[in-house]
Order: C-alpha cells, then structure tokens, then sequence
C-alpha cells in the first residue's frame, strides 16, 4: 500500500515537475462593429518544462492573439491558461516577450539594453551578466554603441540577449526574425538554439515560417485558419544540430506543408 502510495506520489510530482505550460479549452470572441470576430477555437495545449514549443499557423490566424492570453496581457473568453499549476491572470515579469519588431531600446547602448532589467543585482553581478550575454551573442565590441550603429542581425541578437540576461522563468517569441534577411534569420536561429541548449528555458515560440519551426522545435503545433484549432501536433524527433536535408527533415517538413493544404515545392 504504502509502495503504491509512493509511486503515485512521485508521479504526481514528477508531472507538477515537468509540466510548465497547461492550456486547457482556450476560447477567444473579439466584439467589432456590433458582430463577433471568433479567433481562437478550444486550444489545450501541455508545455514541459525546457521545451522549445513553435506554434504555427497562417497569418491573422490568432497566433499572437494565443501568445498573448498564455502570456497574461489578454483574458480568454472560456478556458484557461496555467503556468507552473497556477492560473494566469495578468503578465509576470519572470517571464520574457519579445515582440515581433519591437525592437530595443534607442536611448540605450548594448549594455544599457541588456542590463535594463538587472536593477536587483549589485553593480558586479550586474556587470558580471552584461559581459556574459554580450559574449554569448557575439556582440564584443559593441558594448558602448547605440542600436542604430548595429545591424538589423546585431539588434535582433541584442533583444535575445536581453530577453535571457534577467534570466526568465520562460520566454515568449512572436515571430521575433520575421524582418531579418534569410542568411540572418538562419544565423539567428541557430544563436537562439545555441543559447536555449544552454539554458534550457521553455519557449513558446510563433513563427508562419513551416523550415522555421521544424529547424527549432521539439514540438510544432499547427494552427488552422481563423478561428485556429490544433490541427495536428508534430514532434520533431531529430536532434540538434539539424541536418535540413536529412530524409527525417525532409519528411517532417513536407507532412506539415502537406498538413495544410501546401505541397512543398519550388
Ligand atoms: N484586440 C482585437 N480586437 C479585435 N480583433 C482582434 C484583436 N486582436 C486580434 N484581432 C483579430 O484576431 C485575428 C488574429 O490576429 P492575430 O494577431 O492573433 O493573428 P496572427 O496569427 O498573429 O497573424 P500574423 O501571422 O499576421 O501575425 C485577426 O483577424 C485580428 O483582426
Ligand atoms: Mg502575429
């Protein structure tokens, strides 16, 4: 008895241990010129913790909208986002959004920007993290320069570092390279991948961008059009470095174009 105790107890912790994000029945009706706009339609969802998690789905499907209600900026119109076992009722500063084109702050140099959310550390440990995440995201160098002497890749790799320099509980990503050029959008994933190996945050990231998702996640949720639902869940079983012309890729890639209506051909 007491053996099946034990055992039912560890499980119970080991799954209030792995699981970070529970959606469960997320529901969205915006209200415009007097008619109701349906944008999301019963989404559950369960995050582990550590996982990299893409959500995908064709442009106004409700991506952002679903981001933002698991982030806490939006109330779902029925179910309910939880986050470590609790319920989500506003934004919490332990946890990152990066927005889509958001951009850094201008005012700031590259340390200012990174160091803008350490208020707590002592001048050390404040100086200690700054020189840390400069060097992880290649930035040396630029540690006194203003955004607009960087590049749109540099910015863009000073908002990740930003993002993971007040060490986050998780982060959130919409879209985060969608403005960048092709060869800066792959150099940039495969930073954020580099860092995310390292650190091991969950990430729920939102991409429209099919390569995209399968070359970051474990997981690709795709989305239908307007009001999304899951369509299918997609577990990108290859690990990392990815090999994007591996059979395994290849396949995965082409089962999710197929998914939604798109033979991959060009
Ligand atoms: N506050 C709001 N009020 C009314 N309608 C909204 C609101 N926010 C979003 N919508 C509508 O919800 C739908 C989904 O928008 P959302 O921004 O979530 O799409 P998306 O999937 O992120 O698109 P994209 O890939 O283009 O960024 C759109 O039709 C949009 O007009
Ligand atoms: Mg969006």
């Amino acid at each position: 008895m007491a053996h099946t105790l034990s055992a039912a107890t560890a499980r119970a912790v080991k799954t209030a241990i792995t699981t970070k994000v529970s959606l469960d029945g997320l529901s969205i009706v915006f209200r415009r010129d007097g008619s109701a706009v349906e944008v999301l339609d019963r989404i559950s969802l369960e995050v582990r913790e550590g996982e990299f998690v893409c959500i995908l789905g064709p442009s106004g499907c409700g991506k952002s909208t679903l981001l933002n209600i698991v982030a806490g900026f939006l109330q779902p119109s029925s179910g309910q986002a939880w986050i470590d076992g609790e319920a989500v009722r506003g934004p919490d500063p332990r946890r990152i959004f990066v927005f889509q084109e958001r951009g850094v702050f201008p005012w700031l140099t590259v340390e200012g920007n990174i160091g803008f959310g350490l208020f707590k550390l002592s001048r050390e440990e404040k100086a200690e993290r700054i020189a840390h995440y400069v060097q992880l995201v290649g930035l040396e160098g630029f540690e006194r320069a203003y955004p607009h002497e960087l590049s749109g890749g540099m910015k863009q790799r000073l908002e990740v570092a930003r993002a993971f320099a007040v060490n986050p509980d998780m982060l959130f990503l919409d879209e985060p390279f969608g403005s960048l050029d092709s060869i800066t959008r792959l150099g940039m994933r495969k930073e954020l991948l580099r860092i995310w190996e390292l650190e091991r945050k969950t990430i729920l990231f939102v991409t429209h961008d099919i390569e995209e998702a399968v070359q970051l996640a474990d997981r690709v949720v795709v989305l239908s059009s307007r009001p999304a639902r899951i369509r299918r869940i997609v577990e990108i079983d290859i690990p990392h470095p990815r090999d994007i012309s591996a059979p395994r890729y290849l396949e995965l890639r082409d089962g999710i174009f197929e998914e939604i209506g798109l033979a991959h051909q060009v």
